[in-house]
């Protein structure tokens, strides 16, 4: 089934140019990228993004990590994207990530870990939305 997700490239990331590496990564596991854009996001917009993690205790953190620079965020499309693009990331806690992942490869610790998908169909439409318009994807 052919799927979008959301892709973010955080903060630590883009401090370290490798906002062209992780993406090389992303079309190379034959995942299209419809919409890209370079945005800093304001404490307010983080912590709309993030709603569901309002009650954890690195709430506060890493809203401030999330507007400490400027992230990337993309539009992904492919089969399976939203399962692809998890697999491609790697486990949350780049400790426990596999080899040939983006977080292995690339994350500093379990908040600073570069890269930020999309976990389900439902929170793929809600996240895709809260950064683009229908006119800002090119499918
Ligand atoms: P992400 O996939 O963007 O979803 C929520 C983010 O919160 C996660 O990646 C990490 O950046 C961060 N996060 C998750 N768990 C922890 C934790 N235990 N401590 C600090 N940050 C965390």
């Amino acid at each position: 089934m052919v799927e979008r997700t959301l892709s973010i490239i955080k903060p630590d990331a883009t401090a370290r140019n490798l906002t062209g590496e992780i993406l090389k990564m992303i079309e190379e596991a034959g995942l299209k990228i419809v919409a890209l854009k370079k945005i800093k996001l304001t404490k307010e917009q983080a912590e709309g993004f993030y709603q569901v993690h309002k009650d954890k205790p690195f709430f506060d953190s890493l809203t401030d990590f999330m507007t400490s620079g400027p992230v990337v965020v993309s539009v992904l499309e492919g089969e399976n994207a939203i399962e692809k693009y998890r697999k491609l990331m790697g486990a949350t806690n780049p400790a426990k990530a596999e080899e040939g992942t983006i977080r292995k490869k690339f994350a500093l610790d379990i908040e600073k870990n570069s890269v930020h998908g999309s976990d389900s169909k439902e929170n793929a439409e809600i996240e895709i939305n809260y950064f683009f318009n229908k006119l800002e994807i090119v499918g």
